[in-house]
C-alpha cells in the first residue's frame, strides 16, 4: 500500500516473554493515612522526581489538597503540601474526565499549579517549589463558558527544555481550541504572556493531542473526518473524534507567532474509526513519534494501534503497526535514544514497557516481576541518566518507587545533555586562553549546518543575570565545516567574546543549529549552564587613560538631531550605559560621552562622539588598551554582539568602528609649548651670562633646572604613575629615597670637611650660609649641585666658593656613586615602565626624558674626566721632563685660589 509516497511496513511484532533481564531497585515508602493515590510524577535533571498523590473523597472529587513527596538522588523520600488557598471545585472532575486543576514540573526546579477561580471567571497559575513553596500567583486565561455553562479542561504543558516556557490550552469554543503561551517563570516566579493562538476543530470537542517539539515549538494533533459525526455524551473520558479519516500535525511557534503546518501525516482508507494519539519528539534520530489508537466505531473492543514516525517538516518516515493486546498508556522518547510504550492490564494489575529503536523498531519489552504487586494506581517517569522508575501503591499505606536501567542506542552523554555531541572545543570546565577565535563542537554523526543561534554568555556566581558576549546563526560566515566527514563544526569567535580574565562563559546551541545530515531533520541543542567553562586568570598591563572616537549611523545622526537638548543628554548617558554593559566594564570606567563633533568624510555628514575612558590600576580589568581595541571589534561586528542589542548602541557606525583619538603632540600640546619657552629663556639667560661674565661655568644654567625638573618629575611619577605598574613601584620609590639620603650626607660632609680645611672656603662660607645651607640641601637631589656654588655663572658672586680641587674630586666621585644608585636604576625603572604600560602620558615621558639626559650627561662627562685624566698624565710625564717650575706650579695649585680658572675647567668642564 503506498500512502502519502511512502511505504507502510506492517511488522508483525511479537513479544516474546522479555528479552532482556532487567534489575530493579526498590525504595518503599510508608504513608500515615491511608487511601492516596499516585496521581502525577515529574522528573528532574538533577535527578529529583517529584511525585504527586491524590485522595478520592467520591466518585468525582479528591480531598482538596496538594500533597507532594520529593525523591531526593540519594534515595531519601521528603513530604511537602502546597499551602495555598485554591477553590475546592477545583479538585473534581472537569468535562475531560480530568480535574479542574493541573499541575506540571516547570525546568529547572519549579512546578506550576493550574486552577480555575468562578469568581474572577479566570485561570491561574501557581509558581511553586518542589518542596511546595508559593513563589508567585498570575491569572492566566478566562474560563470558557460554552453552552452557557462554565467548560473547565485548561491544561498545562511545558516544554522539555529549560530554554522555553510552558503552554496554556483549553476548548474556548466547541470547535475551537486556545493556546496561550508564557515564558518560562523568573526566579521570583514572574510569567508574562509571548503569544497566543487558535486552531480549529470540525466537529464540537474533537480531540487533540499538544506536546513539546523541537526548537521551542509544541506540536498540535488534529484529527479531520471525512464522514458523518456524532456527538459525543458529555462528560466521557475522551473525546475521539469520530469517523476519522486524516490526521494532520501542525507546530506552534510560539515565539514567533507562527505555525507550520497542518501537515497530513495519516490518511485512512477505511472509514469509521474513532482515532487518538500519544506523540512525542525525539531527541535524536527522526524527530517525532506518534501512537495512533483506534477503536472501530460499533465495535469498540477491537483497538488497533500504528506508529508514525515523522520529522518536523512534516514528511512522514515511518509506519508500522503495533500489535499490542493491553492498553497504551503512553508514549515517551528516551534521553538515550529510541522511545517508551507503557502498557497497562487493568485486569491482571501489570504494567510493561515496550522498548522501540530509534527507527520505531522493536527492541524489547520489559515488565516488572509479578510479585511486585503492581496497583491501578502509579505513574512512571525516566531520568535523563537512562533510569525508568515507577511509583505505584503496594497496599492502602505503602508506595515503592521501582527504577530500572534502560537501553541506550546513542553513546553515553558527556555533560552536554545532547546524545549527538561527541565533544566540543573548548571541553567542559577547561580553561581557556583569552581572546581565542574558535570554538568548534563534533557530533557523531555528519551534520549539515542549519540557522538558529549559536550565543556566548559570561555569568557570574551570583544573582546577576548573565550577559549575552556574541550570538551568531548557523547561516551566517561565522560557521564552518572544519572536517570533510562533516562531523565538526566550527564558530568563529570575535577577539572581544572572550575579554575577561578569571570570567564563567557558557554556549547555549539552540536545537536547529545542525541538522541530520541523512535525514535533514533538526537536531537538539545544548541547553544554559551546560558547556560551561572560563577563562584564566591573567593580569593586565596598565595602560593610560585616553579617548576614543565613533560614529552614529546616518539614521542615528538623523535620530539624534532630531531629539531635544534633554533628550540628546538622555540618550548619551544611556548610550554610556549600555556600551558599559556591552564591552563590559565597570560603568566609572567610561566617562561622560561628548558631543558632536561631524565626520565630514561622509554625506550627509555623521555625528562623531567621543568617550574618554579612564585607566585602572587594577590588573584584573581589561586595560584601557584593550577597552578601545575591544569595542572597535564589538562596534564592527554589532550584528552579533550586543551593540545591536541595546536601542542605543545599535546607531553606532560599524564601519567606523571605535578609533583611538589621541595625539601626542594634542594632548601634551600646553607642556611642550611651556618646555620650549623654558629652554628659550634658559638659552637668552645663558647668552646673557656667557656675555657677562665668559669665564663662568655658565652651562649650569641648563643644568640647575634640569636636576631639579628630574628630581621634581621623579616624586610626581612615584605619586602619580607609580601604582600603575605595582611591581615597579617599591623599586622606584627605593631608588628615589636611598639617592637622596646618600646625597645628602655625602653633601653634608663635603661641606664640613671644605669649612674646615679650606680657609678660603670658609671665608666665603661665613658670608653666604644660607646659600651653603640651600646647596647642601639640593645636593640630595643630586651631588653635584655643590659644583653650581664655584660655578662663576654670570660672574655672579654669590657662585664664587673657592672650592678646593680636593674637595671637587670628591663631589665627582660622589656623582659617581649617584650614577649607580640614582640615575641609572631610576633609568632602567623608566625603561620598563614604559615597557609595562601600553601608553603613555607626559610625567613618565618627562621623567625619562630628563633622567636620560642627566644620565647620558653624567656617562659622558665621566668618560672625558677619565679621557682628560689620561691626558694630563701623560703631559705631565713630558712636562716633568721639560720643566721642573710648571710640575712645582701645577703641585701647588691645590692652595691656590685666585689663578686656578683655566686648569680647573679643564678637570671641571664637567657637570
Ligand atoms: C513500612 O511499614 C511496614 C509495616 O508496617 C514496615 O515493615 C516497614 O519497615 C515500613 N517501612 C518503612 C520504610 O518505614
Ligand atoms: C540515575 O539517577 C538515579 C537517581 O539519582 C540513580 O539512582 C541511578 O543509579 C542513575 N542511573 C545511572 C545509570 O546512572
Ligand atoms: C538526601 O538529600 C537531601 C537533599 O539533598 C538531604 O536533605 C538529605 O539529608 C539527604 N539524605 C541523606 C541520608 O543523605
Ligand atoms: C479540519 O476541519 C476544520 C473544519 O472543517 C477546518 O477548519 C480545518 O482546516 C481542517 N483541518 C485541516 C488540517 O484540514
Ligand atoms: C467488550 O468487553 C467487555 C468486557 O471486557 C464486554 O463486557 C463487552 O461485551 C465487549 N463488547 C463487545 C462488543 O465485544
Ligand atoms: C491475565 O491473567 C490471566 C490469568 O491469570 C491469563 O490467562 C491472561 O493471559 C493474562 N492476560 C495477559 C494480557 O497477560
Ligand atoms: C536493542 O538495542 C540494542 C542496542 O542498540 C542492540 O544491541 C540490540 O541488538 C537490540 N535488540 C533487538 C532485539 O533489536
Ligand atoms: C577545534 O578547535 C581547536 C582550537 O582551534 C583545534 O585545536 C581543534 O583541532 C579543533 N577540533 C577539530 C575536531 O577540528
Amino acid at each position: 500500500m503506498n500512502l502519502l509516497g511512502i511505504n507502510l511496513f506492517y511488522s508483525i511484532l511479537l513479544f516474546i516473554s522479555p528479552l532482556t533481564v532487567y534489575s530493579y531497585n526498590v525504595i518503599p515508602y510508608n504513608e500515615t493515612e491511608p487511601g492516596l493515590e499516585v496521581y502525577k510524577v515529574f522528573s528532574y535533571r538533577d535527578e529529583t522526581a517529584v511525585i504527586l498523590l491524590i485522595k478520592p473523597i467520591n466518585e468525582s472529587c479528591v480531598e482538596p489538597r496538594i500533597d507532594l513527596r520529593i525523591l531526593h538522588p540519594n534515595g531519601t523520600i521528603d513530604s511537602a503540601k502546597v499551602d495555598y488557598p485554591i477553590p475546592e471545585y477545583n479538585f473534581c472532575l472537569g468535562p475531560n474526565g480530568f480535574y479542574w486543576f493541573d499541575i506540571t514540573r516547570s525546568l529547572p526546579k519549579f512546578l506550576l499549579v493550574l486552577y480555575a477561580d468562578i469568581v474572577s471567571a479566570s485561570y491561574y497559575v501557581l509558581v511553586i517549589t518542589r518542596t511546595g513553596y508559593v513563589i508567585s500567583n498570575t491569572p492566566v486565561a478566562p474560563i470558557s463558558i460554552i453552552n452557557g455553562s462554565i467548560y473547565a479542561d485548561g491544561y498545562l504543558m511545558s516544554h522539555t527544555s529549560e530554554e522555553y516556557g510552558f503552554i496554556f490550552a483549553n476548548y474556548e469554543t466547541e470547535t475551537a481550541v486556545m493556546w496561550k503561551y508564557y515564558n518560562k517563570p523568573d526566579d521570583k516566579g514572574n510569567i508574562s504572556l509571548i503569544n497566543e493562538g487558535k486552531h480549529y476543530l470540525q466537529n464540537p470537542f474533537n480531540y487533540y493531542f499538544i506536546f513539546p517539539a523541537l526548537d521551542g515549538n509544541f506540536g498540535i494533533i488534529i484529527a479531520n473526518s471525512t464522514d458523518i459525526n456524532i456527538k459525543p455524551e458529555p462528560n466521557k473520558f475522551i473525546n475521539p473524534s469520530k469517523f476519522t479519516s486524516k490526521v494532520y500535525v501542525s507546530f506552534i511557534k510560539p515565539v514567533m507567532n507562527s505555525v507550520d503546518g497542518p501537515y497530513l501525516i495519516y490518511q485512512s482508507t477505511i472509514p469509521h474509526f474513532e482515532v487518538d494519539f500519544f506523540c512525542d519528539t525525539a531527541f535524536t534520530g527522526i524527530g517525532n513519534m506518534c501512537i495512533l489508537t483506534f477503536n472501530r466505531a460499533e465495535d469498540k473492543n477491537t483497538t488497533e494501534y500504528m506508529t508514525v514516525l515523522f520529522q518536523t517538516s512534516g514528511s512522514v518516515f515511518d509506519m508500522r503497526k503495533l500489535f499490542v493486546d493491553k492498553e497504551i498508556i503512553g508514549v515517551n522518547s528516551l534521553f538515550q535514544g529510541g522511545y517508551l510504550i507503557t502498557t497497562h492490564d487493568d485486569q491482571n494489575k501489570t504494567i510493561e514497557g515496550i522498548i522501540l529503536d530509534d527507527n520505531g523498531k522493536y527492541n524489547g519489552t520489559w515488565s516488572y516481576p509479578p510479585d511486585l504487586n503492581v496497583s491501578n494506581s502509579f505513574g512512571t517517569a525516566a531520568f535523563r541518566n537512562g533510569t525508568l522508575f515507577l511509583v505505584t501503591f503496594e497496599n492502602e499505606m505503602t508506595w515503592k518507587v521501582i527504577s530500572t536501567p534502560l537501553p541506550k542506542f546513542f553513546s553515553d552523554d558527556y555533560g552536554y545533555e545532547n546524545p549527538n555531541i561527541k565533544s566540543t572545543y573548548p571541553l567542559i570546565s577547561s580553561s581557556i586562553p583569552l581572546s581565542i577565535t574558535n570554538i568548534n563542537i563534533t557530533y557523531h554523526l555528519s551534520v549539515t549546518i542549519s540557522t538558529n543561534n549559536v550565543s556566548i554568555y559570561q555569568y557570574n556566581n551570583n544573582d546577576d543575570l548573565p550577559i549575552l558576549r556574541q550570538s551568531v546563526s548557523g547561516d551566517s560566515l561565522y560557521f564552518s565545516y572544519s572536517s570533510s566527514d562533516k562531523k565538526t563544526i566550527n564558530i568563529k569567535v570575535l577577539q572581544s567574546t572572550f575579554n575577561q580574565p578569571n570570567s564563567n562563559y557558557y554556549i547555549v546551541v539552540n536545537d536547529n543549529v545542525v541538522r541530520d545530515w541523512t535525514s535533514n531533520n533538526p537536531l537538539i541543542g545544548v541547553e544554559r549552564n551546560r558547556w560551561k567553562f572560563n577563562t584564566i586568570n591573567i593580569q593586565d598591563n596598565f595602560a593610560e587613560e585616553s579617548i576614543g572616537r565613533f560614529s552614529l549611523t546616518d539614521e542615528g545622526t538623523k535620530s539624534f538631531e532630531k531629539l531635544s537638548l534633554d533628550s540628546q543628554r538622555g540618550f548619551l548617558s544611556q548610550l554610556r550605559i549600555d556600551l558599559a554593559k556591552s564591552i563590559p566594564v565597570d560603568i566609572n570606567r567610561l566617562d561622560y560621552i561628548k558631543c558632536c563633533e561631524y565626520d565630514n568624510s561622509k554625506q550627509p555628514p555623521r555625528i562623531l562622539l567621543s568617550l574618554p575612558i579612564k585607566s585602572t590600576t587594577n590588573p584584573y580589568e581589561r586595560n584601557v588598551d584593550h577597552i578601545i581595541k575591544d569595542l572597535d571589534i564589538l562596534i564592527k561586528n554589532k550584528e552579533v554582539t550586543p551593540i545591536s542589542w541595546f536601542g542605543t548602541t545599535n546607531h553606532l557606525e560599524a564601519s567606523f568602528g571605535f578609533q583611538r583619538y589621541k595625539n601626542l603632540l594634542d594632548d601634551f600640546k600646553f607642556h611642550l609649548i611651556g618646555i620650549v619657552i623654558g629652554i628659550v629663556i634658559l638659552g637668552f639667560l645663558y647668552i646673557y651670562a656667557k656675555k657677562k661674565y665668559p669665564m663662568g661655568k655658565n652651562i649650569v644654567i641648563f643644568k640647575f633646572p634640569l636636576i631639579i625638573l628630574n628630581f621634581i618629575m621623579g616624586i610626581m611619577f612615584i605619586l602619580n604613575n607609580g601604582k600603575n605598574v605595582p611591581q615597579l613601584f617599591i623599586p622606584s620609590v627605593i631608588f628615589c629615597v636611598i639617592p637622596i639620603i646618600i646625597n645628602f650626607i655625602m653633601g653634608a660632609i663635603i661641606m664640613l670637611q671644605e669649612i674646615k680645611k679650606n680657609r678660603d672656603f670658609y671665608g666665603w662660607f661665613k658670608n653666604n650660609v644660607d646659600m651653603a645651607s640651600l646647596f647642601t640641601i639640593l645636593s640630595g637631589t643630586n651631588i653635584e649641585m655643590l659644583n653650581i656654588l664655584s660655578s662663576q655663572v654670570a660672574g655672579i658672586i654669590l657662585f664664587n666658593a673657592p672650592i678646593s680641587e680636593e674637595t671637587q674630586f670628591d663631589i665627582f666621585w660622589g656623582s659617581f656613586i649617584g650614577l649607580f644608585i640614582g640615575d641609572i636604576p631610576r633609568f632602567i625603572i623608566q625603561v620598563f615602565y614604559i615597557k609595562l604600560v601600553v601608553n603613555y602620558d607626559i610625567i613618565p615621558f618627562l621623567t625619562l626624558s630628563t633622567s636620560s639626559i642627566i644620565l647620558a650627561n653624567n656617562i659622558i662627562t665621566k668618560i672625558y674626566h677619565a679621557i682628560v685624566h689620561l691626558y694630563s698624565k701623560k703631559r705631565k710625564f713630558v712636562m716633568i721632563l721639560q720643566t721642573e717650575k710648571i710640575l712645582c706650579n701645577s703641585a701647588n695649585e691645590n692652595s691656590s685660589i685666585t689663578v686656578p680658572q683655566k686648569i680647573r675647567k679643564t678637570v671641571r668642564h664637567s657637570m
